[in-house]
């Protein structure tokens, strides 16, 4: 019996900006299957070096990149400050467009890549990667829980002790900042699991280090479902925080880190009859004792529980253009997340809560 032959027609792409996450993508998108990179273009010439290294076809400028005929699509990994220069110069030059988040520096500048990309007929799709992290989708699954009850509070918290990161991260010309670079994580993953308006934005930043971006930032999003998004992000807190927390009507839940199991607590019987009080401090409180164990229950949540199984995104990238399927992240949610955080710097800016309607 013949075997049966199976033809890959894999989506050659060139890559813009070789740094950290380009060569992350790079390997990722090898072992896809369905990409392969063949070239790469980066001002620096340790960065050209390592592409070459890597059996990369090195272009001497960008022009010349997109002008390869090879070329089906790029994907941008540069500093945030020059996502949209090359978004416009690929859309115009035909390419399609994987661009690394956060996409713009505003939602104008969001706006004009998107129309790029309609007006050449190419597309452009944003790698918001987070949508399909365990911890993320765990604490959907915790969150859907019957028992719960509504869900009125989330809190997403993402901490460690290392400071800002590399070079142009700590200059807010080029789109640094921990509110481009996490916030854009954490609100896209708020704004896909509470699809309703956000009515509020309140927002506070840290500038620790003494830089002109800020390294941690607090904020809450008011949604019109009631719900309250709780996001923090900090990079100079030695404590370990919990990942996810989810207050619900008759329990909480708790993702502890990336790679764990989800908790629950919850209510089997509200009133304490045996709750005594305690002495705290300088004083007596009832309110704040803690609970007797027979009122509540525990339930542990294996992290298989994480909701489905999604496409990985260069598979969803390849069905896109190659079968016409939708694409996995569309550009009206990614526009969405940059109205949110426009608002989020308004906040900080204005020390006030902003009303929005987004
Ligand atoms: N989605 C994710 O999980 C994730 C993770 C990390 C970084 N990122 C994003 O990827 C992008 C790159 O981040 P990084 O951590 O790889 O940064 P990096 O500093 O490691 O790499 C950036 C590269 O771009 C090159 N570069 C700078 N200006 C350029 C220009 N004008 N033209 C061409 N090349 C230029 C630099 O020489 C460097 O090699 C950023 O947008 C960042 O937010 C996304």
């Amino acid at each position: 019996m013949r075997k049966k032959q199976i033809v890959h027609d894999k989506i050659k792409i060139a890559i813009i900006g070789y740094g950290g996450m380009a060569r992350w993508h790079h390997m990722h998108m090898m072992l896809s299957g369905k990409i392969s990179v063949i070239g790469a273009y980066d001002i620096d010439k340790n960065a050209s070096d390592a592409a070459r290294i890597r059996g990369l076809k090195v272009y001497a400028a960008a022009e010349e990149l997109l002008a390869d005929k090879e070329v089906e699509a790029v994907l941008i990994a540069t500093p945030n400050d020059v996502h949209e220069y090359y978004t416009v110069l690929a859309a115009n030059a035909k390419k399609h467009i994987i661009c690394e988040k956060p996409a713009a520096l505003g939602s104008e500048s969001l706006a004009r890549m998107i129309k790029a990309a309609n007006d050449n007929g190419v597309f452009f799709i944003v790698h918001q990667n987070r949508r399909w992290d365990k911890d993320y989708r765990l604490m959907m699954r915790l969150a859907a829980e019957p028992g719960l009850g509504r869900v009125y509070r989330v809190q997403s918290n993402v901490s460690s002790s290392h400071g800002l990161p590399g070079s142009w991260r700590k200059v807010k010309a080029k789109g640094g900042g921990m509110l481009w670079d996490w916030g854009v994580h954490l609100i896209d993953q708020m704004l896909e699991y509470d699809r309703s308006k956000v009515v509020a934005v309140t927002c506070r930043a840290d500038y620790v280090y003494g830089f002109d971006v800020d390294d941690g930032i607090e904020m809450f999003l008011d949604f019109e479902s009631g719900l309250t998004a709780h996001i923090v992000i900090d990079t100079n807190n030695f404590l370990k925080e919990r990942r996810w927390r989810v207050f619900g009507e008759n329990g909480t839940g708790m993702v502890e880190g990336w790679h764990t199991c989800g908790k629950l607590i919850m209510v089997k019987e509200r009133l304490d009859k045996k709750n005594k009080g305690i002495t705290a401090g300088n004083g007596f409180t009832k309110t704040m004792a803690n609970r007797s164990r027979s009122t509540i229950k525990r339930i542990r949540i294996p992290r298989s529980k994480a909701q489905a199984k999604t496409p990985s995104f260069y598979e969803g990238f390849y069905n896109t253009l190659r079968k016409g399927e939708p694409q996995l992240i569309s550009n009206e949610s990614v526009m969405r997340c940059m109205k949110v955080m426009e608002a989020g710097f308004q906040s900080i800016e204005q020390k006030a809560v902003i009303r929005t309607n987004i």
